[in-house]
Parts: C-alpha cells; structure tokens; sequence
C-alpha cells in the first residue's frame, strides 16, 4: 500500500512544476567531484555530468533532486542503485565508481559516452537495419540475464536507458532493479511495463523480457508497441489506461520492414501477454545470435548503433 503510494507521489511530481534550481557549475556535489552540466531532470533524481579529482575524468552523478531530498525512500533506493551498479559487475551495465550517503546521497557512475536508444530512434531518418537490431538487442538480453543471475530484475528497460557508443549499447539505471516478487499497479514507465507490473502483480524475468520485445520493436518500427497508433488509443492512454492491458502489439508487418521472419517473430514472443510463455533473457540473445548468422549478404554486418551506421528503410509496396 505504502509502495503503491509512492508511485502514485512520483508521478504527481512528475507532472508538477520543475522550478527547481539546479546545482550550479563548478560546485562540489560530493567530495572529489565538480559539477561540469546538469544533463536530466526525472521524477526524483537529476543527472549531473561531473569531473573527477581522483579519476582525473568525466563521470555521472546521480543525485536526489532538492525537491525530493527529504523523502526517506527516493534516498534509500538511490543508495540501493549505487550498491548495486558497483556491485554487479559486466561490461554492457553501466559501472558504478562511488556511493556516497552523507550529507546527501550522491552516486557516481562511469560517463557511457553517445546518445541514448531513444535520441537515435528519434534523430534516425530510417530506422534500424535487421543486424543492428540483432546486436543491440543480443546486448541488451545479456546485460538483463546477467541481472537475472544475480538475483535482480531490471524492471524499466527502455530506449532511455540504454546508452549506445561505437557499437556497444550498455543498459543503465538500475533506480527500480529489485528481485522477483509483488510490485505495485503501475511500477515502471508506463509504455514499456510488462501487463504484471501495470495490474500491480508479481513480477518475474518475464517481465524483462517483455520490455526488451517492447524496446527492439520501437527500434524496428519508429513507433512503441502501445504508444498510441489511433484515436482508441489515444483515448486509453489519455485516461491513464494501460494499452498493453487493452490490447495486443499490432504485428511489426504492419509498418512495412523487411525484417526476416525469425526476428518479427522473436521481438513478438517478447511481448506475449502470459509471462510463462515469453522467452528467457538468455533464449532472446541465443535467437538473436541465430538470425545474425542467417543474415544474407545483403544485411549489413556492421554491429553499428551510433547515428550514420547502414540503415535499411520501410519495404517497398
Ligand atoms: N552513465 C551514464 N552515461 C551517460 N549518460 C547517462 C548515464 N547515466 C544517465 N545518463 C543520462 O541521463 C538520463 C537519466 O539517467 P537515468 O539513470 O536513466 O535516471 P532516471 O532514473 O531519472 O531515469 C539517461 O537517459 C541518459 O541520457
Ligand atoms: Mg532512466
């Protein structure tokens, strides 16, 4: 109830006002470390690029917006994020550097340098080609399996938090990463959650796997799952609804992509609505692996996220 609350709070917050000041270039956001940009403001946090004393390089800081800083469990999950982004180590999850808790808490993180999925699937003029999408996506599912070894689900994977450089695209923000159990209704960002996180049930890798299938399909098609493909839609989402509890994903055929069937199938397996008969992590990168080797010669072999990569356009009619 409580935690239902919280999310409840967050989004509220989310919708107020962003008045907020910022903290100024220059200045010490925790022992060693200088403000260098103010990069994002979310719900409860700000990004901060920073420079490092020690490191003597640019890093991330993550920090409790002013606003949200006396609220007892934005702190606590913040410091969670940074246990365990210094914790978990593998080289496609962003790495945490330092944890501080006190006077604020402040978590330091390694600067993935290149734009998020989300910033190429916006800026691109075509879309992904069927290889980048195999590599982005293999990626993805074995940073996600790593965390489902380890004890943890991510819960938010998304095109915002997926960072892309010289080809490797590595997941970050772990701020909702918790083991499998009951969340509350609505926990994660709304068009990518899994059915069981929008209906507030007990969540499992599943629910990874789903956001993932929602995430590759935004990059093969231009357009998510269940953002809003008509005014039907539109009208769902206007009344706070949950498209993916409404309706199944319209088949990526629709748009027109000459992906090969393996794939359009797969990123559709993603987004079955019984978690039991999605694939696991390791079964996406394993069928992603295989249609990489089944590619013709005509597919680009260039694992290549970052903007100017081939690109292969909708099908011809
Ligand atoms: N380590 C990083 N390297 C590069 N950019 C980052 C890094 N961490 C965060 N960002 C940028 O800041 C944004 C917000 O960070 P994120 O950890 O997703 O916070 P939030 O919990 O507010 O979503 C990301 O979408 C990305 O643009
Ligand atoms: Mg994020």
């Amino acid at each position: 109830m409580a935690e239902q609350a919280a999310v409840l709070e967050d989004r509220a917050e989310h919708d107020r006002d962003d008045d907020v000041a910022v903290v100024a270039v220059g200045a010490e956001i925790a022992p060693g470390y200088r403000v260098a940009e103010h990069l994002r403001r979310g719900d409860a946090l700000d990004v901060y690029a920073v420079f490092s004393d020690e490191r003597l390089c640019s890093c991330v800081a993550k920090v409790v917006r002013p606003d949200r800083a006396a609220v007892e469990r934005v702190r606590r999950r913040l410091a969670q994020e940074g246990f365990l982004l210094q914790t978990l180590t593998h080289p496609l999850l962003v790495r945490g550097l330092a944890t501080f808790t006190q006077p604020e808490v402040v978590v330091i993180m390694e600067t993935i340098p290149g734009p998020t999925l989300e910033e190429i699937i916006e800026d691109r003029a075509s879309r992904l080609a069927a290889a980048e999408l195999c590599h982005l996506g293999s990626q993805v599912a074995a940073a996600a399996h790593y965390l489902h070894q380890s004890g943890y689900l991510h819960l938010d994977v998304r095109p915002s938090n997926i960072v892309s450089h010289g080809g490797i695209a590595k997941l970050i923000d772990l701020s909702l990463a918790r083991p499998a159990g009951p969340v509350p209704r609505g926990f994660g960002s709304h068009l990518y959650m899994s059915p069981e996180q929008a209906t507030g049930s007990h969540v499992t890798e599943a629910a990874d796997t789903w956001a993932i299938g929602a995430t590759l399909y935004e990059a093969a098609a231009g357009i998510g799952p269940f953002d809003a493909h008509d005014a039907a839609d539109a009208a769902v989402l206007d009344r706070d609804d949950y498209l993916q509890l409404r309706r199944p994903a319209p088949p990526l055929r629709r748009f027109g992509r000459r992906l090969p069937s393996g794939l359009a199938a797969l990123i559709e397996a993603c987004l079955h609505p019984d978690p039991q008969l999605r694939p696991s992590a390791r079964a996406v990168w394993q069928g992603l692996q295989e249609v990489l080797t089944h590619l013709g010669p005509a597919e680009p072999a260039a694992p290549g996220l970052a903007p100017g990569q081939p690109v292969d356009g909708p099908a011809s009619p």
